[in-house]
């Protein structure tokens, strides 16, 4: 069978020790080694956005990363940003504006609205859009996500 590579990735800010075949996405480890189902898995190939994580404060689809490629390199998943002062006002912001009906698709705008927050701090409602753009909402409930996140850029 495939070869498999024992190595340590650091998630979350701790050292984790995983095990990983060459093709085993980020993904794979995150949800089914290390319990951190936040992350989640819609297309699997790259096109929704339900999977993102920052990658050394980057989002990234984690469907799309072999683990291998991000030893050594920052991951921090949602369940980290809940850990944060600093998501604070972004997960108020989902909440007060009612973003996101079936929630599958929240945890990956989150992460990457956290991200856009962080780099551009007086984005206005067509650049955070445009920061959104790799994620899908099944739901159709994009005004209101948007709408969070124009709401959370003002609570910042
Ligand atoms: Fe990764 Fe869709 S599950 S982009």
């Amino acid at each position: 069978g495939p070869q498999r590579t024992q190595l340590h990735l650091e998630v979350n800010g701790q050292s984790r020790p995983v095990d990983i075949e060459p093709r085993t996405t980020l993904l794979d480890v995150l949800r089914e080694q290390l319990d951190l189902t936040g992350a989640k898995r819609a297309c699997d190939r790259g096109e929704c956005g339900a999977c993102t994580v920052l990658v050394d404060d980057q989002p990234m689809y984690a469907c799309h990363l072999l683990a291998i490629q991000v030893r050594g390199r920052k991951i921090v998943t949602i369940e980290g940003l809940a850990e944060r002062a600093d998501f604070r006002p972004l997960l108020e912001a989902f909440v007060a504006n009612d973003a996101g009906q079936c929630g599958f698709c929240v945890p990956g705008f989150a992460v990457a609205a956290y991200a856009a927050l962080r780099r551009y701090p007086e984005a206005d409602a067509p650049q955070l859009r445009w920061e959104l753009v790799g994620h899908i909402c099944r739901c159709n409930a994009y005004e209101k996500i948007v709408a969070a996140v124009c709401d959370a850029a003002q609570r910042h």
